[in-house]
């Protein structure tokens, strides 16, 4: 039996497919990739493509090197860093295939704090992975080499977004070691109904993989923002965007105010804690009040998700407390003053019982009832949360 593994990397060097490949072929499949990209830096994160032009950045864990193309037809100098050996000839293949072989500076076979570069970027990258490795390690190797202006690009689980695909983990984890069926069917008879409800870039194999598998995919490791934005602050980051948004969109103040650092940090704090059931539900129920509520609020989910890697980690979940945590989540949402978009707490309140049903199944061992039901429930079929969060900052150190 392997050893569990200690880094990301170490798991993915030992599958037998890439997490994120998704095997472009055709120009046509790349330049719809790249739209969408662009659609995500341009609309989302408020940073114009033009800014890569004969921009140099960095970018860390590219895997097969998909979103690297699409800094390459931007007009980047690209220097890619991977650890996975396994990553790097289909990163070279793509570089080849689409003719962008001169945007591509270095290639290093590294992880993100043993690379040894010493020149400096105007934008450091790094989408998927950075949440398992410590954050003030990272942000130390950011700070050494950004340019002062630059600007750092970051994906990572989010704590409270990820509480519905965590428990879709624990409930695979569960039913998996009942030993009805292998881990692979078992992933089947559970989501192949929820995973066509969306369109992906990548095969339902390497979610399995990458989610579903990853030992790295537990809320001890995932991303709390405002803890992100402390740790980012105290070394001249400051938060330019973020998708969601971090920053309170409904302030309003005099242009000609200058806040001060702290203020903005604080500002965005209260404006995170009051996001969480918009983060967990992955639309907009957002708590209108700052008080006692929302106390309540951020302990059920925190509880929710202790439990939650309780159970990934082989606990009954009848030990756990999940359900206590759900149910008392749920009337928390009832209740709570909130601003939504229509129907947005009744379908979180929708969603956290058809959690809690599957759970109630899971527990009886009636396995065949909670494909039934995770196949066909519709509160239970369109829900994931927002479990993937984007944040750009900016370095200006003092
Ligand atoms: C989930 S993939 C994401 C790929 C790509 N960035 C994306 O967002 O589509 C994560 C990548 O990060 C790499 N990785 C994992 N741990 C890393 C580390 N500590 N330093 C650098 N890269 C790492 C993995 O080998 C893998 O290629």
């Amino acid at each position: 039996v392997d050893s569990e593994p200690r880094a990301l990397y170490e798991y993915y060097e030992r599958q037998s497919i890439l997490p994120t490949h998704a095997r472009f072929e055709k120009q046509e499949e790349l330049q719809r990739y790249i739209a969408s990209r662009r659609d995500l830096f341009e609309e989302k994160l408020s940073l114009p493509v033009r800014l890569f032009s004969s921009a140099d950045v960095l970018e860390f864990g590219p895997d097969s090197g998909e979103n690297s193309l699409a800094f390459a037809s931007w007009g980047a100098n690209l220097t890619l860093v991977e650890p996975n050996a396994a990553a790097l000839p289909a990163i070279e293949s793509y570089f080849e295939r689409f003719t962008m072989k001169d945007r591509l500076v270095d290639i290093v076979q590294s992880d993100v704090l043993g690379f040894p570069g010493d020149r400096q970027y105007d934008f450091v990258d790094a989408e998927g992975f950075i949440y398992t490795v410590p954050t003030e390690a990272w942000l130390d190797v950011f700070a050494r080499v950004l340019r002062p202006g630059g600007w750092f690009v970051v994906s990572y689980y989010e704590r409270r977004g990820a509480l519905i695909e965590l428990f879709l983990r624990a409930l695979h984890a569960e039913t998996t070691r009942m030993g009805r069926w292998d881990a692979s069917q078992t992933a089947h008879r559970l989501y192949d109904a929820k995973w066509a409800s969306i369109p992906h870039t990548r095969s339902f194999d390497s979610w399995v993989m990458d989610v579903l598998q990853n030992p790295f995919v537990r809320s001890s490791e995932f991303i709390d923002p405002s803890l992100l934005m402390s740790q980012a602050s105290s070394r001249g980051f400051s938060l330019y965007s973020s998708w969601p948004m971090y920053r309170d969109g409904l302030q309003v103040f005099w242009h000609k105010r200058r806040r001060t650092t702290a203020d903005e940090l604080e500002a965005a704090q209260a404006h995170l804690r009051r996001s969480i059931p918009s983060f967990v539900a992955g639309e907009k129920v957002y708590v209108a009040s700052a008080d006692r509520e929302l106390e309540v609020i951020e302990q059920h989910v925190a509880a929710a998700l202790d439990a939650l890697d309780e159970i990934v980690l082989g606990k009954g979940r009848s030990d756990t407390g999940l359900d206590e945590a759900l149910a008392a989540f749920q009337s928390a949402i009832e209740q709570a003053p909130v601003i939504q978009d229509d129907g947005g707490r009744t379908r979180l309140v929708e969603t956290i019982a058809a959690l809690r049903r599957a759970s109630a199944l899971v527990a009886a061992g009636a396995l065949d009832e909670l494909c039934a039901f995770t196949s066909s429930d519709a509160a239970f079929v369109r829900a994931w949360g927002m479990p993937a969060h984007f944040a750009v900052f900016q370095y200006r150190p003092a």
